[in-house]
């Protein structure tokens, strides 16, 4: 698959055109045979093509920026879910990264009012690259913000106003064995959460019970080994009811969710 995709990434076809070539130039033999060399030498196959795709969208992505995962478009499906129905809700993505979450909601959900926070300055680039790319598209804008999911002043002007709080923030545990494509390419702040992965989600309660409405919609990604440890943490933290922890497509514990009591 990754082959396929990189060859028609270097000839400027589809991946369904390749069945239809006859013959490939010399000059996208060439780019093909390095890109290949280097997906050997474990570059992520999204660094190569400089694109990813999620939900309906297609992100730029490269260095500096974490590649949006397959896992993740769950969580935006189950989000989109929960403002069905509501005219122009106030939405949050906490950590937005290239933008994968809060731009598919704008997309998905034209009225609703989108916020990206953003800590790391070399990611930011990404998020708003896409988030303009986005706009020019034809989508409602999403605000992108520098920010830090854990400062107890962020967003304060929104206190009490939002509708759903989403996040996938940095979740893996200090010291977790990671392939080579994360080690080396996923920013390091984009993927460590303290001894037990959970850091930054402890700091990020106290905000998304701020921000929330009562009765508005908190949802965060986690880890495989965080299905019980994170709707914990939630439950502990007070201030949120219905808390639950729902599966991916594979079965594995993958995001939970709560309510604004
Ligand atoms: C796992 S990535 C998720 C990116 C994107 N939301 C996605 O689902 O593909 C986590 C993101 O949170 C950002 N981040 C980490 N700590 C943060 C903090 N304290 N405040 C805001 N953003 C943070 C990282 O830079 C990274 O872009």
């Amino acid at each position: 698959m990754d082959a396929e995709l990189l060859l028609a990434h270097a000839v400027g076809v589809s991946r369904t055109r390749l069945l239809t070539l006859d013959d490939v130039a010399e000059s996208a033999e060439i780019r093909f045979r390095a890109l290949v060399e280097q997906r050997a030498d474990r570059v992520p196959l999204q660094h190569l093509t400089g694109r990813a795709p999620f939900r309906f969208l297609e992100l730029a992505v490269g260095p500096g920026v974490f590649v949006p995962r397959p896992e993740t478009e769950q969580l935006a499906g189950w989000a989109l879910e929960r403002l069905a129905g509501a005219a122009d809700p106030v939405v949050v993505d906490l950590g937005a990264g290239s933008g994968a979450l809060a731009l598919s909601i704008a997309h998905e959900h034209p009225g609703a009012r989108v916020t990206a926070v953003e800590r790391d300055p070399g990611a930011i680039e990404w998020t708003r690259h896409n988030a303009a790319a986005r706009a020019a598209a034809g989508d409602p804008p999403v605000t992108v913000l520098p920010g830090d999911m854990t400062d107890p002043q962020l967003l304060d002007d929104l206190d009490g106003t939002v509708d759903l709080v989403v996040s996938n923030p940095p979740y893996v545990p200090e010291g977790a064995v990671v392939p080579r494509e994360v080690a080396d390419h996923d920013p390091p702040l984009a993927l460590w959460g303290g001894p037990d992965g959970l850091d930054v989600v402890r700091g990020m309660l106290t905000v998304a019970a701020r921000l929330l409405h009562p009765g508005g919609w908190l949802g965060i990604e986690h880890a495989d080994q965080q299905g019980v440890a994170l709707p914990a943490v939630v439950r502990a933290h007070g201030g949120f009811a219905d808390v639950e922890d729902h599966p991916d497509l594979a079965g594995r514990p993958r995001f939970t969710t709560a309510r604004r009591s």
